[in-house]
């Protein structure tokens, strides 16, 4: 399948104006993700996620099964400063959030939300009907985003569990059902 085209300029008001100004250029355009982007993506993977980012190799496998829904936010200068990739099932109208991430300069301008909610839409379009993720437990800034998409823990213990990825790496698991959503 082609994965459609998705450009989009980020210039609305409220995202230049918040408590903290953006440095730099004006606007950053939410786009698909692009093979050219893969040293970049690595590098904005580890400055996010540092010693949990992903391998290099994992990245590229990753975009190459999924690059449709693999959204990047541009900054027109040479950087990404946020990502989303959900990955969908084969057999099943499934798909996890595997990754999601904007800078620490531009958090608190809405623009987590606006990954989650393109990388909803065309699952949605895609024809998806219940998209999973999983989070830190004590990730109070992202849990926050995905309830106030509609996410919700999936029981039992409120989506808890432990040692999900290891030893002491506990993880809620969220979930949200697209094909309820009006
Ligand atoms: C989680 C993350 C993507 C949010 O991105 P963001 O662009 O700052 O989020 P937004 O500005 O779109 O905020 C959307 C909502 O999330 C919640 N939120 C985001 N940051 C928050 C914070 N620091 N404290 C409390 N709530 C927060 C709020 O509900 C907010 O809505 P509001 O602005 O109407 O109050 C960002 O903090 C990040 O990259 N964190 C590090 C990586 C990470 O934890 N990824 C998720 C892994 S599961």
């Amino acid at each position: 399948m082609t994965a459609e085209p998705l450009e989009r300029a980020l210039d609305r008001h409220e995202h230049l104006t918040g408590t903290a100004p953006f440095p730099g250029p004006r606007h950053l355009v939410l786009r698909t993700a692009r093979e050219s982007d893969l040293p970049e993506l690595r590098r904005l993977d580890v400055e996010v996620f540092r010693e949990v980012a992903y391998p290099a190799f994992l990245l590229r496998q990753l975009y190459d099964m999924y690059a449709e829904h693999f959204l990047v936010l541009d900054d027109g200068e040479g950087s990404l400063r946020g990502y989303v990739l959900a990955a969908t099932t084969a057999l099943s109208r499934d798909s996890w959030i595997l990754g999601l991430c904007v800078t620490e300069d531009r958090r608190r301008h809405g623009l987590g939300r606006e990954l989650m909610v393109e990388v909803l839409t065309r699952l949605r379009r895609s024809g998806i009907e219940q998209v999973r993720l999983t989070v830190e437990p004590a990730n109070r800034a992202a849990i926050l985003l995905y309830h106030s998409l509609g996410f919700r823990p999936e029981q039992p213990d409120a989506g808890l569990r432990r040692d999900y990825f290891g030893p002491g790496e506990d993880r809620r698991i969220m979930h949200l059902e697209l094909s309820r959503l009006p």
